[in-house]
């Protein structure tokens, strides 16, 4: 997702310093390059040597020491970012960039910084909450720096409240929405994620494995890129994506009802959702208490959502998911087909690290000319982009 991004992470002694190996991990992951500038007092809190071999590179802490190459460092460092982070940032590196000193070779950098800047503040919650922090703060944003508002939670000095540096996820994605192409501002996603829960009584139901993780990862990449997206989602253990409505729902009644209801307002329709085709004709209003006897449960047939969408769908695009363990393409073709979708993604039960619960899939996206491409084992993360670049190719072409 990251690349061959260059980001020049900025780290300042609080006790968050230690956050930084962390984050810096995460960048590399998602395939950055990263930079490293600390201050004295980041020094204090952590290592240069710990976060210059997560980072791969140099970690750079002295205005006067000239880099491997002989550049001058803050004006190549400079230079060099696409992107400046600097987390935590404490109260005193706020006031010295936005009061524009360079006494260090962090702020001096600042100084020269053209690139997009991520400011991630993280103290105690009264100097977090003191004017001259908070005017700072207002006065950097205004200056198109962006600001990633502190969590709040226990802090170090034994106080409860804001000022926690957020996760290395939260901040990555961040990063990862900054660099983003915006070619879904303006386009409603809806979309659906997570299983259906069928009653039997008060205690049971029937339900399935789906854990939500490829349907919040399509939201959390439709809204990355600008979309104005709305998760319907059965029962999971997931955080809803910033910045994403979520409309959590039962069962698969309640996901139709969701669906339908929201289907005006809808460019694109993504149904990730693992919705259970039956349920029990009868939901006892006590628990089903055992006998000796056998016990007998009639099932009754739910609503087919998708197809209901595919009926309605006019000039929408609609995407749905074909979850098989045999025949794959076939069943799927069948379902694009007859369910009137413009891309069905299809994923193989039998096929290690696909399906349901993994963090990874494997899927071939299917469409209506006949087109079948395969995409190898990769992050649901990944997946959701490439099927969101599908859908802005159709986008893009019916406009
Ligand atoms: O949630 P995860 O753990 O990350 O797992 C992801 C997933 C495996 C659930 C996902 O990748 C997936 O395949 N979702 C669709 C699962 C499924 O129900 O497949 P299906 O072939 O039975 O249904 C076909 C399509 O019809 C799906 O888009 C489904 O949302 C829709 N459907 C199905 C039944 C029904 N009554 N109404 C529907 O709308």
């Amino acid at each position: 997702m990251l690349s061959e991004k260059r980001i020049l992470l900025g780290v300042t002694g609080g006790i968050a310093a230690y956050k930084a190996a962390e984050l810096i991990r995460s960048f590399v992951k998602a395939g950055a390059r990263v930079r490293v500038v600390m201050t004295e007092s980041a020094c204090r809190f952590i290592t240069p040597m710990t976060l210059g071999t997560l980072s791969g590179g140099e970690v750079y802490t002295d205005t006067f020491e000239t880099t491997r190459d002989g550049e001058i460092p803050h004006i190549d460092l400079a230079y060099w970012a696409d992107l400046v982070v600097v987390a935590p940032a404490t109260a005193n590196i706020l006031g010295k960039i936005a009061g524009g000193m360079g006494d260090d070779l962090l702020s001096t950098t600042m100084l020269a910084v053209t690139a997009p800047v991520l400011l991630c503040p993280a103290m105690n919650s009264n100097m977090y909450a003191n004017p001259a922090v908070q005017a700072n703060i207002k006065k950097l944003a205004d200056r198109g720096c962006r600001i990633l508002d502190a969590d709040s939670g226990d802090l170090a000095c034994r106080t409860t409240g804001p000022g926690r540096l957020p996760s290395p996820e939260d901040i990555l994605e961040v990063v990862e929405t900054m660099f983003a192409k915006k070619d879904l501002a303006g386009v409603r996603v809806l979309v659906t994620a997570g299983p259906t829960q069928e009653p039997l009584d008060p205690v049971r139901f029937i339900t399935n494995h789906s854990s939500g993780k490829m349907g919040f990862a399509l939201a959390q990449a439709a809204r990355r890129r600008g979309a104005d997206v709305t998760l319907v989602s059965g029962p999971v253990s997931l955080d809803a994506p910033p910045g994403v409505e979520l409309v959590p729902v039962q069962d698969a009644r309640s996901m139709r009802d969701a669906v339908m209801n929201r289907l005006a307002g809808s460019d694109v329709i993504i149904k990730a959702a693992a919705v259970s085709d039956y349920r029990p004709s009868e939901t006892s209003l006590s628990k089903i208490k055992k006998s000796d006897e056998t016990l007998t449960v009639t099932l009754e047939r739910n609503p087919d959502i998708l197809a209901s969408v595919g009926e309605e769908k006019g000039n929408r695009i609609l995407v749905g998911f074909a979850m098989e363990t045999e025949d794959l393409v076939e069943n799927a073709q069948r379902k694009l087909s007859s369910k009137n979708l413009d891309l069905i993604v299809a994923n193989d039960l039998g096929e290690p690290g696909a399906g349901f619960r993994h963090d990874t899939n494997v899927v071939r996206i299917l469409d209506r000319e006949g087109g079948d491409e395969t995409l190898p084992l990769m992050e649901k993360k990944e997946v959701a982009e490439r099927i969101i670049d599908r859908i802005v190719a159709l986008l893009e072409k019916r406009a």
